[in-house]
């Protein structure tokens, strides 16, 4: 992709359902022979994996202009294959659904990262925790429920993991008797998942606390459903509002999933508007001054604005502290950025920045999606033309980028995709 920087950005960006919700909506899928209809799936390549996935297992998935439309199999092939899971972590999310509605699921193990180790230690803890044995061969993780299916249970996290509690919630629902999860993730993906699962005749209680409930049914049928806004897409769009001189709208978000972004960049001097619940406005702004954040789970700092933050303090008078401490090893977008020209210093998992710096265009390799992100962020704040590599990590989350960029007066063009 490349991108010329210092132009100022005004119009409006319309925002994409979350992808992270999609992926468990489509997991969810599974869980019954109806027909489930989901809308405001983003155009993503992470979403076609997963509906490839559902292909494989036996599914039968049609594309739709803003979703897809499933049914599930009567007679699956429960595998995730490793081709699919290694361009996918989240290609685990089947476990849960598959085990809890056909009794079995094997997934291929997700093997390395480039953000840490990412384990999925707490989802196996939690199927034994439903009564399935675990099982390892060939590098495939096998989960096989009891006879008569798996049986409700009492599951406490460790930490709080998002996918870990969709997982094992799709489970739960099918489930025989009650399951309580305690220390669940809260995030707005887990409750949207909650909502698709109730509307399909699950029985929950407690989605976006920290302790769910769930009784399990003996069957979920077909429904249709609207995923979320994806609050990780209008963050970005509201740092790349903030980082040049200009004005933007955005529009189809949930300014209540984003409050903490919201509260930060604030404090850093951004002037943002909401006219209505679905609306934010940012002014782009010429005097930012450093401020802190630390990631937590969600309704903490999201780790996945981490990288996307850094690049509107390298533009931001002062000393800021950025403190990742959700994923070890995500900072691999910082020596990009200082190739940029930016002056920030790593110790452990906190990240220095010395600002303004002036930013100017380079050769920059993306090395996963946020990180991707916060380069081309970079790119728009800086003199002169950036070529970022590797975009395919980009195209993995963000609907239409270099398009929705264009349209606000970005000049970027995608030159080999
Ligand atoms: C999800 C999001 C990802 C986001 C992350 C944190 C999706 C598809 N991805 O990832 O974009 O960055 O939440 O908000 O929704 N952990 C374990 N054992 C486990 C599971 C997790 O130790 O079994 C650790 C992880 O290594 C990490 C922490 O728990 O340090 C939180 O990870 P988790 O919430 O599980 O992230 P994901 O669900 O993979």
């Amino acid at each position: 992709m490349r991108i010329e920087g210092g132009r100022p950005l005004s119009g409006t960006v319309q925002i994409s359902g979350a992808k992270n919700a999609a992926l468990p909506a489509l997991a969810a899928t599974l869980l019954t022979e109806g027909q489930v209809t989901l809308s405001g799936i983003p155009p993503v390549a992470d979403i076609r994996t997963m509906a490839r996935l559902l292909a494989r297992i036996g599914a039968a998935v049609e594309e739709r202009s803003d979703g897809y439309r499933v049914r599930g199999a009567s007679e699956p092939e429960p595998t995730a294959p490793y081709d699919l899971v290694k361009t996918m972590r989240a290609s685990s999310l089947v476990l849960g659904p598959l085990a809890g509605h056909y009794g079995r699921a094997r997934v291929s193990l997700p093997g390395g990262c480039a953000i840490g180790a990412r384990p999925i230690d707490m989802h196996l803890t939690g199927l034994k925790a439903l009564g399935a044995s675990i099982g390892q061969e060939r590098g495939y993780i096998e989960a096989v429920a009891p006879r008569g299916g798996l049986v409700g249970g009492r599951i406490r996290f460790r930490r709080p993991t998002v996918t870990g509690t969709e997982d094992l919630l799709m489970a739960a629902v099918l489930a025989k008797g009650e399951s309580v999860f305690e220390n669940a993730a809260r995030e707005p993906e887990v409750v949207d998942l909650a909502d698709l699962l109730t509307k399909m005749g699950a029985r929950i209680e407690g989605a976006g606390t920290r302790t769910i409930h769930v009784e399990g049914v003996p069957s979920l049928h077909g429904t249709e459903h609207r995923i979320i806004p994806d609050r990780i897409e209008t963050g970005t769009y509201l740092v790349a509002g903030a980082l040049t001189a200009g004005r933007l709208t955005i529009r189809g978000t949930r300014r209540e999933h984003l409050e903490r972004v919201i509260e930060r960049m604030r404090a850093a001097g951004c002037r943002i508007g909401s006219p209505d619940a679905n609306t934010l406005e940012i002014d782009g702004c010429t005097d930012l001054t450093a401020v802190d954040i630390t990631t937590r789970e969600h309704p903490g700092f999201p780790t996945d604005m981490q990288a996307q933050f850094m690049a509107l303090m390298t533009q931001a008078s002062g000393t800021s502290k950025v403190v990742e401490t959700v994923f070890e090893n995500r900072f691999m977008h910082v020596l990009e950025l200082q190739r940029m020209g930016a002056d920030i210093r790593i110790s452990g998992n906190t990240a220095v920045i010395r600002g303004p710096a002036q930013l100017s265009g380079a050769q920059v390799m993306a090395s996963d999606l946020r990180a991707s992100a916060c380069l081309v962020l970079g790119a728009l704040a800086a003199r002169g033309t950036t070529t970022l590599h590797r975009i395919y990590h980009l195209q993995r989350g963000y609907a239409n980028m270099a398009e929705k960029l264009r349209a606000v007066g970005a000049r970027v063009e995608i030159v080999d995709a």
